[in-house]
């Protein structure tokens, strides 16, 4: 089989790792790739805002399968139009990504379907949503509708303040692009949980559950970055928690998708709160999330491709995935000044050491490759993933790796995990 990927970051290096390891796969190509990812698959530019662009790699390279890692791709119909084209491919349709691409989409779905979420209000002019403030308490959570990598939430301690950022949404001071729909949210108590799930419209088959580290700083401070460490265990949560979650959050998702006309294949990331009355959905991706696919695949032992497969033919009942007992723990190194501003160009090195410790996999998020020197070239770097029986171990074995990798201005968290250590103490 010949796999194509679309994609350029660390979530993609994980999935071409993990389609290697396929015993049916003889040709991995990755559109556009990045330095690492070069190491193991053919890299072949393409512009991922340019739809026309992706289906010509599609209709030159000709993949068996093709597997799309970013949300831009599917919120501008990829899928839909490789599927028109005949190919096969992994993803959402653009219909059914708008449970990622809309927020307000997401929640007034939520409600539609007694899915547990935090009360919300959709505004779509400033008067409304004054208005509307007054039925929420402080701290307020504004959100902006669109996909806006990251930027799109603000936790608003007073409600001037929050009033101030849906303006800021509204006018496009905030993001750039003035946003049509602002949604304000009930604030949530909690820990959070990274729940993925296959689902091939019908079936849902639950990965491993992670847990995520955000903010660029230890002790869960500072900026949102896109994901600075994540770490998956099979205490993260129990079976009956999971359980409960399937049954009253994924199924009924993935159902009521169906039931809308809209059926959902690919990646379901659900966002949650774990708060004192239960889950809660805070949102939803409809793709592989960057970092938790690199933990998530370092643990999967059954074949990627064959469960891939499996939801494209609407038989993921008959799939059974299979994980490595224990724990995996990813430490994201990144450029000095990410999330801000930073520089790129610096030479990396050390990797073929760090490379080596076991259980070790380094996985690129931004990387490019000069002659034969890999350099910096994004704010998210590279990451070391490791897996291994404990989390303490898998953990010590990722920084083990981390302390032999170098670039100027290098920075990672040394606190990944911190919040499940705590647990076990
Ligand atoms: N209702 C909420 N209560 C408390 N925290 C929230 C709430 N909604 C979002 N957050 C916090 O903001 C982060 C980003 O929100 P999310 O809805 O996941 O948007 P995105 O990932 O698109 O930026 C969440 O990971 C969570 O930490
Ligand atoms: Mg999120």
């Amino acid at each position: 089989m010949k796999v194509l990927i679309l994609g350029s970051g660390g979530r993609e290096h994980a999935l071409a790792w993990a389609v290697k390891r396929s015993k049916r796969v003889t040709e991995i190509v990755c559109a556009p790739g990045n330095g690492g990812i070069a190491q193991i698959a053919r890299c072949v530019p393409v512009d991922l805002k340019d739809l026309d662009a992706m289906v010509h790699v599609a209709d030159i390279e000709q993949p068996d399968l093709t597997i799309v890692g970013p949300e831009l791709p599917l919120s501008l119909g990829i899928v839909d139009a490789m599927q028109r084209r005949g190919f096969r491919v992994f993803g959402p349709t653009r219909a059914a990504a708008m449970l990622e691409n809309s927020k307000g989409f997401a929640k007034r779905f939520l409600q539609r379907h007694n899915i547990p979420t935090a009360n919300y209000a959709v505004c779509t002019k400033a008067d409304e949503l004054e208005k509307a403030i007054d039925i929420f308490r402080a701290p307020i959570v504004v959100k902006a509708d669109g996909l806006a990598a990251g930027k799109g939430v603000i936790i608003c301690p007073s409600r001037q303040i929050a009033l101030e950022a849906a303006h800021g949404l509204f006018s496009g001071k905030l993001l750039g692009e003035p946003q049509h729909q602002v949604i304000l949210e009930e604030f949530l108590d909690g820990e959070e949980i990274s729940f993925l799930c296959l689902s091939d419209g019908t079936h849902v088959a639950p990965l491993a559950p992670a847990q995520d580290h955000k903010r660029i700083g230890e002790g869960d401070t500072g900026p949102n970055t896109g994901g600075m460490g994540v770490y998956s265990t099979d205490t993260l949560l129990d079976a009956a928690m999971q359980e409960w979650i399937m049954h009253h959050i994924a199924e009924p998702t993935v159902q009521g998708m169906a039931l809308e006309g809209t059926p959902f294949m690919g990646v379901l990331y659900i966002g949650l709160m774990m708060t004192a009355r239960g889950p809660q959905v805070l949102e939803f991706n409809a793709r592989f999330g960057d970092p938790e696919t690199q933990a998530i695949l370092l643990r999967l032992e059954s074949d990627l491709v064959d469960a891939l497969e499996a939801s494209i033919d609407g038989r993921l009942d008959q799939v059974e995935l299979r994980w490595t007992p224990g724990a995996s723990a990813c430490v994201v190194a990144s450029s000095s000044g990410y999330p801000g501003s930073y520089k790129t160009g610096f030479p990396i090195t050390g990797l073929s050491t760090a490379a080596e410790v076991p259980g070790v996999q380094i996985f690129h998020s931004g990387s490019a490759r000069l002659g034969s020197q890999l350099m910096t070239g994004g704010g998210r770097v590279l990451a070391a993933a490791a897996a291994a029986p404990s989390l303490q171990e898998a953990l010590a074995r990722a920084y083990q790796a981390m302390a032999e990798i170098q670039f100027e201005g290098i920075y990672f968290r040394r606190d990944i995990g911190h919040r499940a250590l705590k647990r076990t103490q």
